[in-house]
């Protein structure tokens, strides 16, 4: 009897030990909010706006030296939150392409678009999660 115990004890401690990875899975996303704002344009932006952010011209609008993103850079929030479908103009190019919501937190819409106002396009203006929260609501 008692080895039997022992045995289904066994069992116990591995399906616990089992359990472990899955948990880890699942704490995973909360990780991507240490992405710096580099990390987070090369994973969530770069596939269509390039590495470089100059875009593809015709089709996806560049975002280095781009008129349009540095007139109203709190328009950027909402291009990543709602998308965006309407015809842009973009240093004299247009643009009725389709940008879909981006899927990320608020801090990193901060992140992101404090990274290519300051690092990528050299400007000393940084938006914050006011700003965020502001367009969140106001959509
Ligand atoms: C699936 C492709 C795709 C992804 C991913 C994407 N965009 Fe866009 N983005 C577009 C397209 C297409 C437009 C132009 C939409 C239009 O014609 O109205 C656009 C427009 C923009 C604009 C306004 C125009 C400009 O270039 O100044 C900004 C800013 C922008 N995107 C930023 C981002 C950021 C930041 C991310 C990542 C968080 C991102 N986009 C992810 C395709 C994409």
């Amino acid at each position: 009897m008692r080895q039997i115990l022992l045995i289904f004890s066994f069992v116990l401690i591995g399906c616990h030990n089992n359990d472990e990875p899955s948990l880890k899975q699942l704490r995973k996303p909360s990780l991507s909010e240490d992405l710096t704002g580099s990390q987070l344009y090369i994973k969530h932006c770069a596939i269509c706006h390039q590495k470089d952010a100059k875009g593809i011209i015709g089709v996806f609008p560049p975002i280095k030296d781009s008129d349009y993103f540095l007139e109203d850079p709190k328009r950027a929030i909402h291009n990543i939150l709602f998308g965006q479908s309407e015809t842009i103009v973009v240093n004299g190019e247009t643009y009725k392409t389709m940008m879909p919501p981006v899927k990320i937190s608020d801090k990193e819409v901060v992140n992101v678009v404090n990274y290519l106002l300051n690092e990528v396009n050299q400007v000393d203006y940084k938006i914050n999660i006011e700003d965020v929260e502001s367009v969140r609501q106001h959509q």
